[in-house]
C-alpha cells in the first residue's frame, strides 16, 4: 500500500483554497487546477471551483477588514474549509488568503535609469538592481504617507503583491526588457503593503489551520486582474462588503491604485437596528427583504428613508476616495460593483441618479456617461464554478482571489514575476 500516501499528496497539489476572510463572513473556495496541456496557452491556468463554504464571523473577530482575534478567525476559517472540503471531498493543502479594508495600500511608482553601456543586452542582474531600487523608493514614499495619515511614525509595513505595469526602452513598450539594447530603461511598479501586525496575524491564521501560505493577496488587486473587463478603457472598481468598502481605479489599462473606507453593509444594518429598535441579527434580515423587495411599499419607502442619510455619507466617502487619486487625466466613466453591500437597491439608485453623475462628471471629468454595473461570475474568465452555487454579489472577490491564486501559480516560472517576487521575498525579511 506505499502508493496510496504518495497518490494522495499528489492529488492535493492539483487544488487551492482561496480564503477570503472578511468582516462578516469568511469563504473559502477550493479550486481545482485544470490540467492544460492540451491547451496552446499554457502560461493561462484555468480552475474549476469544487468546493464552497460560507461562514459567519463572531463579533469582535474583524476590525475595519483586519483580524483582530486570531484564534477566533481560525474557528470561523476551520468551519467554512470544512464546509468546502465536505463538497469537494478534497482539502488542499496550499492557500490563498484575501485581504481587504483600511490599512491595505496600494500605489504606482515610475522610475527611469539612463544606461552607461547603452549598447549592452539588458540582463536580469541589470533589471533586479533597477527594480530593487524603485522597491525601496515606492516602500519609503508609502511608509512616510502611512505614518501620516495614521500619525504614528512607528508603523510597520511590508510589500504583499507586485505588479509591472509598464515596461519602455527608449520610449518603446515592451513586456520583457531582457536582451534588448538602449539608453534608458523605464519600469513603471504596482505595490501593495500591508501593516506587518496583520500579515503576521494571516501567516499565524494559516499555521494553525495546517496550509501553506502561498500567497497573501489584497483583494480590490485580485478582482482587477480577473474580472476580464476591457483594461484600456479602465473602470472603478467597487467592493462594498460588511465592514470596508474598497476601491481600485485602473485607468489606461494599468492598476493606479486602492483605497477603503470603512463604511458598508454593516453601518447600514445598525442604522436600521438603531431607528426601528431592532436587533442586529432581526435588522440585517430586514434589510435584505428589502433589497429583494420583500416589503411592503410602505415599510420600503420607511427603510428608504432611514437608510437615505447613510447611503449619502457613503457616497461623499467615494466621492472622497476617488479625490484622493491623481486628478490630472479624466476618470474611467464605468463602475463596477461588487460585494454583499452592493445589493442594496439604494446604492446603485444613488449611483444612477442624474444629479450625482451630472456633479461627479464635472468634478471628475469622466471619460464618458457614467454607468454602473455588476461584476458576475461569469467574468471571472479563468475559474469554471463546477459546484453551480455560485452567484451573488458576495462571491464575487472570492472567485476573483481564486483567479489570481491561479496566476500566482502559473506565473512562477516566468522571468520577470519572478525577479519582482525575489526582491518583495528580500524586502518581507
Ligand atoms: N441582498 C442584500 N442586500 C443588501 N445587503 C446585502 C445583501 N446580501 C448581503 N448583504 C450585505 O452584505 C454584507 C456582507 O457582504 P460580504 O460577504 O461581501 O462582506 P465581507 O466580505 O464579509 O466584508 P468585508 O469585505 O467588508 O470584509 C453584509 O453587510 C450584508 O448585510
Ligand atoms: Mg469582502
Amino acid at each position: 500500500m506505499k502508493w496510496f500516501p504518495k497518490r494522495k499528496s499528489k492529488i492535493k497539489d492539483d487544488y487551492l483554497l482561496a480564503l477570503d476572510i472578511g468582516t462578516e463572513f469568511v469563504k473559502a473556495l477550493i479550486i481545482k487546477i485544470e490540467d492544460n496541456s492540451e491547451k496552446i496557452d499554457k502560461e493561462k491556468k484555468q480552475g474549476s471551483v469544487v468546493g464552497y463554504g460560507r461562514e459567519r464571523q463572531s463579533s469582535g473577530n474583524m476590525l475595519a477588514g483586519a483580524v483582530a482575534d486570531i484564534d477566533g478567525v481560525v474557528c470561523t476559517c476551520k468551519k467554512a474549509i470544512d464546509i468546502a472540503s465536505s463538497i469537494a471531498r478534497v482539502k488542499p493543502k496550499r492557500v490563498v488568503i484575501g485581504v481587504a479594508g483600511e490599512f491595505i495600500k496600494g500605489a504606482t511608482t515610475s522610475f527611469v535609469c539612463k544606461r552607461s553601456e547603452s549598447e549592452k543586452d539588458i540582463d536580469s542582474a541589470e533589471i533586479q538592481n533597477i527594480i530593487q531600487k524603485i522597491q525601496h523608493k515606492a516602500f519609503n514614499k508609502m511608509r512616510s504617507q502611512l505614518a501620516w495619515e495614521t500619525c504614528r511614525p512607528e508603523i510597520e509595513i511590508k510589500p504583499i503583491n507586485a505588479l509591472l505595469t509598464e515596461i519602455k526602452i527608449d520610449g518603446y513598450k515592451v513586456t520583457n526588457p531582457l536582451g534588448f539594447q538602449g539608453n534608458e530603461i523605464f519600469l513603471s511598479v504596482f505595490n501593495i503593503y500591508a501593516p506587518l501586525v496583520h500579515l503576521r496575524a494571516l501567516e499565524n491564521i494559516a499555521l494553525k489551520l495546517n496550509l501553506e501560505l502561498i500567497s497573501i493577496a489584497a483583494e480590490s488587486y485580485a478582482l482587477t486582474k480577473s474580472s476580464g473587463f476591457n483594461p484600456i478603457s479602465g473602470a472603478i472598481f467597487i467592493d462594498i462588503g460588511g465592514g470596508t468598502t474598497d476601491i481600485a481605479l485602473v485607468r489606461q489599462g494599468k492598476i493606479e491604485g486602492i483605497k477603503s473606507l470603512s463604511l458598508a453593509g454593516r453601518s447600514f444594518s445598525k442604522r436600521l437596528a438603531q431607528s426601528l429598535n431592532l436587533g442586529f441579527e432581526e435588522a440585517e434580515q430586514l434589510k435584505i427583504k428589502h433589497a429583494y423587495k420583500e416589503t411592503s411599499p410602505n415599510v420600503q419607502k420607511k427603510i428608504r428613508e432611514i437608510l437615505k442619510r447613510d447611503v449619502e455619507i457613503w457616497l461623499n466617502g467615494v466621492e472622497l476616495v476617488l479625490d484622493e487619486f491623481d486628478q490630472k487625466g479624466s476618470f474611467p466613466s464605468l463602475i463596477l460593483l461588487c460585494g454583499g453591500g452592493s445589493l442594496l437597491p439604494d446604492i446603485k439608485n444613488i449611483l444612477n441618479r442624474e444629479s450625482v453623475k451630472k456633479k461627479w462628471s464635472d468634478k471628475f471629468s469622466f471619460n464618458q456617461n457614467l454607468q454602473t454595473n455588476f461584476i458576475k461570475s461569469k467574468h471571472i474568465s479563468n475559474i469554471i464554478d463546477k459546484t453551480n452555487t455560485l452567484e451573488g454579489s458576495e462571491i464575487i472577490t472570492p472567485l476573483a482571489l481564486a483567479g489570481l491564486a491561479l496566476d500566482i501559480a502559473s506565473s512562477e516560472k516566468t522571468i520577470m514575476p519572478s525577479i519582482l517576487r525575489r526582491t518583495i521575498r528580500m524586502m518581507r525579511q
